[in-house]
């Protein structure tokens, strides 16, 4: 920090400038070790406002472990996360940063949703008390503005009809266009997706991505995508990042990974993902 700096536009470790110039995203040297497995070394990439990454890469190369760092899932075990140009794996103490406090977490992943491979909806409540809970809980929305959004949210996903229905009435695919609907309903910045086709039978998935398609044309929200789904990330992303071992081997435009890739790292794992028939 320069001696200049005052605390306005002072800003953690990773962030150039002041907040709307950074990238929303942003890590800093992460490293994520669970015990002696290194899964995330010494990392970083930045993800802009508004952009839509998708991450490839072999099991195990520490995708859905990056998804888990920005639900505060996992915490960082060394460098940083910023997010919007504020410390988000730390928060600021005195002229320092120490890492955040639970507290401060749940603050700040308010402007985060996730929609994992298993739904999770909650079995004893209604599609549209499942939308409303965060909403009215986390947001202190009144009940008649959540359940408002939550029909306004099901007929985007295309099921406005099912508002009453109770999860084990719906079909998987259905279950996953009401999580989408779930995680939509906080109004967040971020949406993180991990495989949220893999589960479903492959009739179930086109629906599924016909739904976030739209999210995606009709939303400026930012999008971290994992998926083995290469025709709607070439559709949908902006950016593609291809990870082994922790670390990102290569990244591009989806027309050049897809169909120019350099590295014969991802020559291998996307013939490898043809194969398997995705
Ligand atoms: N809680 C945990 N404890 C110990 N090891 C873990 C834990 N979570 C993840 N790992 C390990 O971290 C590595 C990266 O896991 P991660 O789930 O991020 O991979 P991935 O790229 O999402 O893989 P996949 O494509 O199979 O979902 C794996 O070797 C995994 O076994
Ligand atoms: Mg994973």
């Amino acid at each position: 920090m320069s001696p200049s700096d005052t605390p306005e536009n002072t800003t953690a470790p990773g962030v150039e400038g002041n907040a709307a110039d950074a990238p929303l995203i942003v890590f800093d040297k992460v490293v994520k070790r669970f015990g002696d497995l290194t899964v995330l070394d010494h990392l970083d990439f930045n993800v802009e406002a508004g952009e839509r990454v998708t991450l490839i890469g072999p099991s195990g190369s520490g995708k859905t472990t990056i998804l888990r760092l920005l639900m505060t899932l996992e915490k960082v075990t060394e460098g940083h996360i910023n997010i919007g140009g504020e410390p988000f794996s730390h928060m600021p103490r005195g002229s320092g940063l120490v890492p955040a406090s639970e507290s401060y977490l749940r603050q700040r992943r308010k402007s985060i949703g996730m929609v994992f491979q298993q739904f999770n909806l909650f079995p004893n409540m209604t599609v549209r008390k499942n939308i409303m809970e965060a909403p009215v809980h986390v947001l202190g929305l009144s009940k008649d503005e959540a359940s408002e959004r939550a029909a306004e949210l099901l007929d985007l996903v295309g099921l406005g009809d099912k508002i009453d229905a109770h999860p084990t009435q719906l079909s998987g695919g259905q279950q996953q266009r009401v999580a989408i609907a779930r995680a939509l309903a906080m109004r967040p910045e971020i949406l993180l997706l991990d495989e949220v086709t893999s589960a479903l039978d492959p009739e179930l998935v086109a629906g599924v991505l016909d739904v976030l398609r739209e999210v995606a044309e009709t939303t400026d929200i930012t999008m971290l995508c994992v998926t083995h789904e290469m025709g709607f990330a070439r559709d949908v992303s902006h950016r593609v990042l291809m990870f082994d071992k922790g670390q990102i081997a290569e990244e591009g435009h989806p027309d050049q990974i897809f169909g120019d890739p350099r590295e014969d790292r991802t020559k291998s794992f996307l013939k490898s993902v043809l194969e398997n028939g995705h």
